[in-house]
């Protein structure tokens, strides 16, 4: 072998590893629960099938809805874009498909259905179904809310992202809070999902550090804090290049001999790869996060240029006459982009052009998705307009950009110049120590070493919350006092809510009595109009996921949870179990609440939040 490519296939070798294992994992995996089985889907499926029959017409899925608390009924369907479709008046149609359901003997569920103008109002039998939703929930515990709609599929999802030999900063935070929730939300509805982390450690910018290191490099520099030494050597240069341009030109030199693979120069590299990595794990170990690839930019330095290639025999590129480089003219009214540079050095998209091929054949995916910032938008559009024309996508892989926003501080984007940047170290440290000053005061009398763990769950969570809770699109800023409120819009205000059902289950178990921990489960009853909502509410938590994981927004499940926990609070303050007599009622009462206990949990799990086990 080639003594220069030594070093260099060395770390390939490496990386294959993690991409054979990665391939391991995706044979068919464990079975879902079928989505058709799950009540609210079964009880939208017949109800569908009445409204055929009713209208004689094929019309699609229907979608009952949870009324406002006004209105009678247990659901109810609106019918304005049916009567649309049929060209009929809607209040007809509705009362059309009431009557229908009230003739037609509706299974074991319905009690009776009105048409209110262009809504039909549908009430349940309610302690049959009611006993069904709590069942549903028992029996598959933990389970819950998962399906098996996309089993059978594999998605490659890139996120997290960050670039080698810089510190990991609020952007990249977001692609990797947002990236692991959605890698938790495809795999709950069947997919099999590869975590691929596509580093950046290649390009033009590692000829300047290296030229940096090898003039004003010194050994001590990478004991403590490695990657903030490399970064400040990195500015040096960038500075020091201003008026200095033989130092540019030389770091050009470096690069192209980089990329020539030379072992000297690969060693460097490496070692500085592994430091910044060593480092970026400090941070996923922090937030909980795994991946099953880092396969990064530098993977794809050759193949990038077989794809120029490939590109070039289709005539998809040309060369410059001028200047050599190699151009692609407007593709679907879009700008034209470079894949080569002038000095044949190759770039970001060519290298992410020639990762997306590599994933398409290795991996089989059905869809690639990249959680990168907005910004880039431009830069995916023209990546994935190349792809299809080269035919690595179509309708059986399609890639989607999963953009986001950016982080504010008081309206204006994080700057390291205008010393507004915070490091995302700094950040979680901040954001446990002031959970530890609210757990102080809610619980002074804490023991210590739990008050270490519980503000390292609610610290954590409080940053993860804040990233979820709203669409991804938007904007974010760190307002402590909003990402630490007890009273809603926080990570803390469902953690909470969680640890209360906790104390209430264990005060009950304590005191004994019917209902305790195994008391009468096979009837249900309620007496409270909020009863039956937070059962309602519990009942369309898997048709959440499945919405979350089609529109790639997390956000979804956060809002849900929310609600639920802003119902289960008004249950519990209308509500005390403990003083429920009636054992039948206090039975019903308690398993609600553990119901909701475990969709908290299982909801604020796939958002990438822990549950502490007090507060
Ligand atoms: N390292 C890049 C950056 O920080 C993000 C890479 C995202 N993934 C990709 N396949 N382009 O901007």
């Amino acid at each position: 072998m080639n003594k220069t490519q030594d070093e260099f296939d060395k770390y390939r070798k490496e990386v294959d590893l993690s991409v054979n294992n990665a391939l391991k994992g995706i044979k068919p995996g464990a079975s879902r629960a079928d989505f058709n089985d799950y009540l609210w889907k079964k009880l939208n499926n017949e109800i569908g099938k009445f409204v055929w029959e009713a209208l004689g017409a094929e019309i699609g899925q229907i979608e009952l809805a949870v009324p406002p608390a006004h209105i009678g009924g247990d659901f109810s369907l609106e019918v304005f874009s049916l009567a649309k479709k049929i060209g009929e008046n809607p209040n007809t149609i509705a009362k059309k498909i009431a009557g229908f359901i009230n003739e037609g003997e509706l299974k074991q569920c319905i009690e009776r259905a009105a048409a209110v103008g262009a809504f039909v109002n549908v009430e349940l039998k309610k302690r049959e179904f009611y006993r069904k939703i709590l069942a549903e929930i028992e029996e598959l515990g933990a389970r819950y809310g998962e399906s098996n709609v996309n089993a059978g599929k594999t998605a490659v999802i890139d996120f997290s992202a960050p670039n080698i030999a810089k510190p990991i900063g609020v952007g990249h935070l977001r692609s990797t809070i947002i990236g692991q929730a959605l890698a938790n939300i495809y795999n709950e509805t069947g997919y099999a999902v590869v975590k691929d982390n596509h580093v950046g450690d290649w390009g033009t910018q590692f000829g300047k550090l290296i030229w940096a290191w090898q003039h004003w490099g010194k050994e001590e520099m990478l004991k403590d804090h490695p990657v903030e030494a490399l970064k400040d050597l990195y500015v040096k240069f960038n500075a020091y290049a201003k008026d200095h341009l033989k130092a540019a030109d030389e770091a050009r030199e470096l690069f192209a001999r980089l990329e020539a693979k030379d072992p000297e120069l690969v060693v460097l590299w490496k070692r500085f790869r592994d430091l910044s990595l060593k480092d970026f794990q400090k941070i996923y170990l922090q937030l909980g996060v795994e991946f099953d690839t880092a396969i990064g930019e530098s993977y794809f330095s050759d193949r990038a240029n077989e794809v120029v290639e490939l590109c070039l025999g289709k005539k998809l590129c040309q060369k410059d006459v001028a200047s050599e480089a190699i151009i692609v003219d407007g593709l679907d009214g879009l700008p034209s982009f470079l894949l080569r540079k002038q000095d044949g050095s190759s770039l970001y998209l060519t290298r992410d052009l020639a990762a997306l091929k590599f994933r398409v054949d290795v991996f089989d995916p059905d869809v690639i998705l990249y959680v990168v910032g907005s910004e880039q938008e431009l830069n995916f559009r023209q990546m994935f307009a190349l792809a299809e024309i080269m035919g690595y996508l179509n309708e059986n892989v399609v890639a989607r950009h999963i953009g986001f926003g950016m982080v504010l501080v008081d309206g204006k984007k994080m700057s390291t110049r205008e010393g507004t940047a915070v490091g995302l170290e700094e950040l979680m440290t901040q954001a446990i120590a002031k959970s530890k000053e609210i757990l102080i005061q809610k619980n002074p009398a804490m023991e210590s070493s739990d008050m270490e763990t519980v503000s390292g769950i609610v610290g954590i969570g409080a940053i993860v919350y804040n990233d979820l809770r709203q669409s991804r699109t938007n904007n974010i800023t760190f307002d402590w006092k909003r990402m630490l409120d007890l009273e809603g819009g926080s990570a803390v205000y469902l953690q909470y809510s969680y640890v209360r059902i906790q104390s209430i289950l264990k005060k009950l178990n304590e005191a004994g009595g019917e209902g305790g921990a195994g008391g009468p489960r096979s009837e249900i009853a309620f007496e409270n109009q909020i009863e039956f909502d937070v059962a309602k509410k519990l009942m369309i938590f898997p048709d959440i996921i499945l919405k979350a994981q089609q529109a790639d927004y997390p956000h979804y499940i956060a809002v849900y949870l929310e609600e639920l926990a802003t119902l289960f609070n008004s249950f519990y303050n209308e509500v005390s179990i403990i003083k429920t007599e009636d054992q039948k009622l206090r039975g019903s009462r308690i398993k609600l609440v553990e119901a909701v206990a475990l969709v908290i949990k299982k909801g604020l799990s796939l958002l990438g939040i822990k549950v502490p086990g007090k507060m």
